[in-house]
């Protein structure tokens, strides 16, 4: 069976754009057909400024908003990073493997510490470190897929170069893997912004959908959507970027084509008020589910406990062959002696 590992940030409120472009997926297809690990990355929200308190709060969200989106214990594993130390040995290894030039030309590190760097800010190491932790967060598990929006891709082309080299160098110890992205919106672009991502800590507040925004919060936030001018509905992702958002975002929620849903609409007030609509249907049921589940916070503990154990057991073989592998001398096991007094204490 495949195996499949993908995570998501616990720096803001989890959006649209990360249920269509990941979460779903997730849900509906992954943890049915592979042998599955979905992870809230803690340790990548310590990579930009943060509050400790609000990171805690939006991991424990996040978590909580996987098992609303879907995802079943019993089929696949959710888990939070910090909990498995495995990410964080591994990560080490990589970053004797990546050279600083290959993380400085990757495209989310220029974009985000060029707009630290205009607001007078310093840049965490950890920004410029980041890919290679993600690097880690994938090799651990031998994953052979990642599910990733589009934004994504790059990180895990990185991730697949230094396994390749790691591999050739050491000998063979990593999977290669490769990303996979959603069919439509892979790529869900800011309501009023929309040549940039929806992202989660956008400057574009109004443009973002979260998932937990109430209807009418969504219905309004859609309405208000900004359009390109023009008086037809057409799909053109390069010339009506606007419109071209709305169409993939109801053809992700309602299963159409956003090319065909173009002919059928007359008005841009019309297509807006059915993406609104398609949108709270789609939020509808997560919404009830994370409600039920905040009324049973220990039943979300249990999972992370039961799922960091597993994933731990699953990643310790992998890292430690990668330190043998590298050159590291392995600890001498303890003697039998300490052993069997350990047992019986
Ligand atoms: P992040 O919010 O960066 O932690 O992303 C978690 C997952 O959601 C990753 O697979 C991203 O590629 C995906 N994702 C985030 N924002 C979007 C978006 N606007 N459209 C599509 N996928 C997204
Ligand atoms: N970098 C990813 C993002 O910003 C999150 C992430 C971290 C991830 N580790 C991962 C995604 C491993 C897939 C696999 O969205």
């Amino acid at each position: 069976m495949k195996r499949v590992f993908s995570g998501v940030k616990p720096t803001g409120h989890l959006t649209l754009g990360n249920y269509l472009g990941a979460l779903r997926q997730w849900a509906e297809v992954d943890q049915h057909r592979a042998d599955s690990l979905f992870c809230v990355v803690d340790l990548h929200a310590l990579t930009v400024e943060h509050d400790p308190a609000r990171v805690r709060r939006l991991s424990r969200q996040a978590a909580t908003l996987l098992l609303a989106a879907g995802l079943d214990p019993q089929l696949c594993t959710v888990f939070v990073q910090s909990h498995v130390d495995e990410h964080a040995r591994l990560s080490y290894l990589l970053e004797c493997v990546a050279t600083d030039g290959e993380m400085r030309r990757m495209i989310q590190y220029k974009e985000k510490s060029g707009r630290e760097r205009e607001r007078g800010g310093s840049v965490r190491l950890s920004l410029l470190t980041y890919p290679v932790l993600m690097a880690a967060d994938i090799l651990a598990y031998g994953a052979d897929e990642v599910p990733v929006g589009d934004d994504q891709a790059q990180h895990v082309e990185l991730t697949r170069d230094l396994a390749v080299r790691f591999n050739q160098r050491y000998g063979h110890t990593f999977v290669v893997p490769k990303a996979t992205h959603p069919a439509v919106a892979a790529r869900v672009m800011n309501l009023q912004e929309p040549t940039s991502k929806m992202g989660k800590s956008d400057a574009f507040g109004p443009g973002i959908v979260y998932l937990l925004d109430e209807p009418d919060v969504v219905r309004k936030k859609v309405m208000r959507a900004v359009t390109d001018s023009g008086l037809e509905v057409v799909y053109d992702r390069g010339e009506r970027p606007g419109l071209a958002n709305l169409l993939e975002i109801l053809a992700a929620c309602t299963g159409g084509e956003p090319e065909a849903l173009a002919g059928a609409y007359g008005s841009y007030g019309a297509l807006k008020k059915d993406t609104a609509d398609a949108v709270v249907e789609v939020l509808r049921p997560v919404q009830a589910r994370h409600r039920e589940l905040c009324a049973d916070p220990v039943h979300v503990e249990a999972v992370l406990r039961d799922g960091a154990a597993k994933a731990r057991a699953m990643a310790r073989p992998v890292v430690d062959s990668a330190y043998r592998a590298i050159g590291l001398l392995p600890p001498a096991p303890e003697p039998v002696a300490d052993r069997v007094l350990n047992a019986v204490r």
